[in-house]
């Protein structure tokens, strides 16, 4: 098997890794790719907005299997033109991909099928904006409708401070904003393949959004994450399925455009429930530096049965039992302007079974630097949480990056618990 994939960070150099292992792969390429992906396929310099080119490079090369990392090409409809030539592509189309791009059609689409999500009201100018927020209670939820790196969304204390935010969501030209109430609980990601018909969950993990320990500081890409998040129970996982993921991808194939990929539910487990908080079209980044790591199948084969419609008769995804965390390394600065061009030594960090995926690194000669904001995401097992951290930070302690920082506390929580029911 032939792959192209496309993306450039610490979640695609996860799915090279895993990509590589599978008996069925001939030959991988990657675009852009970076140093850690190189280890694993020839990278290219596409232009991923240049249809016509990666479409080109496709038939150049016999590629049986597209992977598309990030959202950005899936939202520009590249699956589209991919598909249109010929190609099989793991991702959905741009109409399918609106469940991210578009907060106002996830929102329409669940009010439609009735499934659990916060309460909301869609504003087309701030006067609808400013009366809308009348109908709700502090803390007020402003969202963004377009894709924004995760930096769309406001949680304003008053509704003072909500009023200042409407009108700098509604500075950008043709803003449209969701308003919605604010959802109390503990949140949990849940991750399912589907080529529009069959639905396999595919794990669940839970990240750290802020850049400061405790949660502290502004939201960030993910700092970090593990897998699994025990909080979704199978109990728990098996209603987000039946409530939230089933009706969704039914009611995606209803609208003429059968949803090929995985799809990533940011869930808020409620006192009523769980409930979707918002759909990703694509892995998280990191989350999918931890599922890969415990994922124990044949990743090329199982993705090529999902682009080419074939996930009845593909098996069941499994995982490892044990548990997985993450440590972001970030270039300093991150989440603003990073400091680009810090020498990295990754020393023996991967000598205690730990795996280093990078994402914002670039080769300078012999040596690696930092390109950008996330610069590598650190990973390991243990058979708990707490084995899966300390050796994770092990590792971090192995690595020479002046210019990097991290979270000491990533899994603290899920730690935490793993120590009462120790004690229970
Ligand atoms: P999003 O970009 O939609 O994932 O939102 C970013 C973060 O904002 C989420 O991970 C939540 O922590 C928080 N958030 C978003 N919507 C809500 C909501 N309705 N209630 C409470 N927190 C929310
Ligand atoms: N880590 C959150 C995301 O990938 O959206």
């Amino acid at each position: 098997m032939n792959i192209l994939l496309l993306g450039s960070g610490g979640r695609e150099h996860a799915l090279a890794w895993k990509l590589a292992q599978s008996p069925e792969l001939s030959a991988m390429w990657a675009a852009p790719g970076n140093p850690g992906i190189a280890d694993h396929a020839d990278c290219v310099a596409l232009d991923l907005r240049d249809h016509a080119a990666v479409t080109a490079f496709c038939h150049k090369h016999a590629i049986d299997l597209v992977v598309i990392g990030p959202e950005a090409p899936l939202v520009e409809g590249l699956a589209d033109s991919l598909r249109r030539a010929g190609f099989a592509v793991f991702g959905p189309s741009a109409a399918a991909a609106r469940l991210e791009g578009s907060k106002g059609f996830t929102k329409d689409l669940c009010a439609r099928a009735g499934i659990p999500t916060a309460a909301y009201v869609r504003a087309a100018s701030q006067a609808e904006g400013l009366a809308a927020l009348a109908r709700f209670q502090a803390p007020f939820v402003l969202k963004a409708d377009g894709l924004a790196a995760g930096k769309g969304v406001v949680i304003a204390e008053t509704l003072a401070e909500a009023e200042g935010a409407l009108g700098q969501l509604f500075a950008v030209r043709g803003a449209e904003v969701v308003i919605e109430e604010f959802l109390v609980g503990e949140e949990a990601s849940f991750f399912a393949l589907t080529d529009g018909e069959t639905i396999l969950p595919f794990g669940s993990a839970q990240d750290h959004k802020r850049v400061g320990d405790g949660d502290t500081g502004p939201n960030t890409g993910g700092m970090g994450a593990y897998s699994p998040a025990r909080v979704l129970t199978p109990e728990l996982e098996s209603q987000v399925l039946r409530e939230i993921v089933e009706p969704t991808v039914r009611a995606v194939a209803a609208a003429g455009s059968p949803y090929q990929g995985v799809l990533y539910a940011g869930l808020m487990l409620t006192a009523e429930g769980p409930k979707l908080i918002e759909y990703n079209v694509r892995f998280g980044d990191p989350e999918c530096q931890v599922l890969m790591t415990r994922f124990a199948g044949d990743l090329a084969a199982l993705l090529r049965a999902c682009a080419e419609g074939r996930l009845a008769s593909a098996e069941t995804p499994r995982f490892i039992e044990d548990t997985a965390v993450t440590v972001v390394l970030a270039a300093e600065g991150y989440p603003g302007p990073p400091r680009i061009g810090g020498p990295i030594d990754l020393g023996d960090a991967e000598a205690g079974g730990a795996k280093v995926f990078q994402a914002g690194t670039r080769r300078e000669g012999d040596a690696l630097v930092a390109s950008g904001g996330r610069v590598l995401a650190v990973t390991a097992l243990g058979p708990g949480v707490g084995e899966a951290q300390a050796a994770a930070y092990r590792a971090v302690e192995a690595i020479r990056f002046p210019d990097g920082f991290c979270r000491r506390d990533i899994g603290a929580r899920e730690v935490a618990r793993e120590r009462a029911r120790g004690r229970d």
